[in-house]
């Protein structure tokens, strides 16, 4: 079954929104692999972000994701990155819809709430540096009333 990577980023988690937003993946039917609440050093962080060190907003964008505690989280299900993706909303939230975490949550690019992998192979690879540890084997019994 496919997973995702996803990170509530320092606003979601100041601003109370980690339980709204475990909700929404939950209620859509995904499954919760893993979780944490981290504080990441900046290289970490640079490597997170490394495929966007040559654009402009880079510092930027590492400042704010050091400049609290995240929350890492791996979600499985099928199409969870796609559909993963679909729940948070456009990057840029001026663009997101309502009914979207951004959209409903957000109002600037950098302060956007949340991270999700944008690809079956980012995610793979995003879980393998948030979760070098593995993630918990489990399966909800509720997956014959989620999956036909
Ligand atoms: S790009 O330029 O197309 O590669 O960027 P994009 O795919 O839209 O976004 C990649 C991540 O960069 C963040 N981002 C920004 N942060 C701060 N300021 C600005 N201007 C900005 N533009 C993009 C964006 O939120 C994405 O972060 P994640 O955590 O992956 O959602």
């Amino acid at each position: 079954m496919e997973q995702t990577f996803i990170m509530i980023k320092p606003d979601g988690v100041q601003r109370g929104l980690v339980g709204e937003i475990i909700a929404r993946f939950e209620k859509k039917g995904f499954t919760l692999k893993g979780l944490k609440l981290v504080s990441v050093e900046r290289s970490f962080a640079e490597k997170h972000y490394a495929d966007l060190s040559a654009k402009p907003f880079f510092n930027g964008l590492v400042e704010y994701i050091i400049s609290g505690p995240v929350i890492a989280m791996v979600w499985e299900g099928k199409n969870v990155v796609l559909t993963g993706r679909k729940i948070i909303g456009a990057t840029n939230p001026a663009d997101s819809a309502p009914g979207t975490i951004r959209g409903d949550f957000a109002i600037d690019i950098g302060r956007n709430v949340i991270h999700g992998s944008d690809s079956v192979e980012s995610a793979r690879k995003e879980i393998a540096l948030w979760f070098p540890e593995g993630v918990v084997g489990w399966q909800t019994s509720l997956q014959p009333w989620i999956y036909e």
